[in-house]
């Protein structure tokens, strides 16, 4: 999908579909969707006053000009109750109009207004930004591994602001909005990726490449060197597969932040997760290539991060490892050591996500990091839990949980405060070692956490369960079928924010 900005007035544009908005419950529309009423000689009101079209969120109703405009038709995209309208609204309003002009062969090209940049009286920078990236996200699709593929025509959007002092501002937000939505479309891409394609060496040549792009520091750890450092727990873990471990570390230190206490992000990388030696049941088990969406995220953000060249020095780390069954696979019952001396008892081999992550988590320290905040697809008990509408947010640091749970109200990427009380810890303590990495279904979620601070130091950490949120069965306004890129956006808010995450400590 190509995007441009153009200042002028989308009424006297030649294009095959204008899109204006409605509050639900206007019956004289005014602004730009008055004008275009005026021009269909009362068509819009007269659709209202069918019953057809109230302006619900998430509704949509096309109708064709005549040649009484150049443009061939009117999308009008329902904006929901007013009181009720934010960013999110512009989103979802972009996304449900791009989604719906998808569908019609014969509009290759839209125009667009900024949703809520008029009368919704928002911020025209960020409700530009809100634009783009409805826009983008809605129109995602996987298209790689089809060799033909013409049941889309649509591939180019213009946002059109009729007010010069404002095109600036304009022109920034659909940028900003334009790099941040490709980041969570190449999150998507590597999730959708399959497993036999995606291995861990080449999840790393793709962060290497994002890297690159980004002018960012590269560094990968393989399996040689993490016998020498001890990373045991990684190694466990990929005993069984052909594909050798790789530990990437990409880093972001702008002009001037070189020397600062840098955030970190890290991602479970699991590029299949068959189960191990406690191998899953065979129904489902494609979808765990799904289960290097932390890892995804990670490299994604840190891509976006360096093209908007954020004041802040983030690192990104992805555990890259492949879960297999095999004669050298570990075993339920074998203990192994991490990195810093801590032993683990392993209960399943399926609880592989939380061992890799605890030798990442040792690992950083060597940072001496601001914050730490891990994501990864851990458990299917937090879908139990939360459904599919929230990951969940686990954390040491009331600060930095508040930072994430305002950059989750802000992006519309949701989290929810999940507990962390010590009386978890007793349901993973193992006989034989120091921890064992399940304490069985009951309160899963929130014992795999207590597995994970473990291995965490002396700094504020932030662990978010994104099992039930990487991927999804059923099409929603930015969310096409399929990889979500979850993540992404709430990161990059985050980090955009000025001053310390965790405050002046
Ligand atoms: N990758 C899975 C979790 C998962 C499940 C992700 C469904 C996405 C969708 C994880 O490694 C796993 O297998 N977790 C086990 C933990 C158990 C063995 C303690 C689970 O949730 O069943
Ligand atoms: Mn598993
Ligand atoms: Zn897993």
């Amino acid at each position: 999908m190509n995007l441009q900005v153009v200042n002028g007035n989308i009424l006297e544009f030649e294009t095959n579909c204008i899109v204006v908005n409605l509050f639900e419950g206007v019956k004289e529309p005014a602004g730009a969707t008055g004008a275009v009423d005026k021009a269909l000689n009362g068509a819009i009101q007269r659709l209202i006053a069918s019953g057809d079209f109230t302006g619900e969120a998430g509704k949509t109703a096309l109708l064709y000009t005549n040649g009484q405009i150049p443009a061939e038709r009117v999308m009008i995209v329902g904006l929901g109750r007013r009181d009720r309208f934010d960013l999110e609204g512009v989103r979802r309003a972009a996304a449900t109009a791009a989604r719906e002009l998808q569908k019609l062969k014969g509009v290759k090209t839209f125009a667009t207004i900024v949703h809520g940049a008029g009368i919704g009286g928002l911020d025209a920078n960020a409700a530009s930004q809100a634009v783009a990236e409805g826009i983008i996200l809605a129109t995602y699709r996987v298209r790689k591994y089809r060799r033909k593929d013409d049941t889309v025509a649509l591939n180019y959007a213009l946002i059109f602001e009729s007010d010069s002092n404002k095109i600036a501002e304009v022109e920034q937000g659909v940028e900003r909005g334009e790099i941040i939505a490709r980041a969570v479309c190449r999150a998507r891409d590597l999730v959708s990726e399959p497993p036999n394609v995606l291995t861990p060496g080449e999840l790393a040549a793709r962060a290497r490449r994002i890297a690159q792009e980004g002018d960012m520091q590269y560094a990968v750890i393989g399996e040689d060197e993490m016998q020498q450092i001890g990373m045991n727990l990684i190694l466990a873990v990929s005993a069984g597969s052909q594909h050798e471990a790789q530990f990437v570390i990409m880093e972001h230190a702008p002009e001037g932040h070189e020397g600062d206490q840098p955030l970190i992000l890290v991602g479970k990388g699991i590029t299949f997760d068959t189960g191990g030696i406690s191998i899953k049941a065979a129904d489902e088990m494609w979808r765990m290539k799904n289960d290097m969406g932390g890892a995804a995220t990670v490299i994604a953000t840190m891509g976006a991060v360096g093209r908007l060249n954020l004041p802040r020095r983030v690192i990104g780390v992805a555990v890259c490892v492949e879960n297999m069954p095999d004669g050298k696979s570990f075993r339920p019952g074998d203990i192994v050591t991490g990195m810093k001396g801590k032993t683990a008892e392993i209960i399943s081999t399926d609880a592989e996500g939380r061992m890799i992550l605890a030798d990442a988590l040792a690992y950083v320290s060597r940072f001496k990091p601001q914050a730490v905040i891990d994501l990864a697809t851990l458990t299917s008990a937090i879908g139990i839990a939360l459904g599919k509408q929230a990951a969940g947010c686990f954390s040491n640091n009331d600060q930095l949980q508040a930072a994430l749970l305002a950059a989750s109200e802000r992006s519309g990427e949701r989290i929810w405060p999940m507990p962390m009380w010590d009386e978890y810890k007793e349901v993973i303590r193992s006989d034989m070692a120091e921890v064992k990495n399940s304490g069985g279904r009951t309160g899963g979620v929130s014992t795999s956490a207590k597995f994970l601070e473990h291995f965490v130091e002396d700094y504020p950490w932030a662990h978010l369960d994104i099992a039930n949120v990487v991927w999804t069965d059923t099409a929603r306004a930015e969310l096409p079928k399929g990889a979500t890129g979850f993540g992404v956006r709430l990161l990059i808010d985050l980090i955009s924010q000025p001053g310390s995450i965790v405050g002046n400590q």
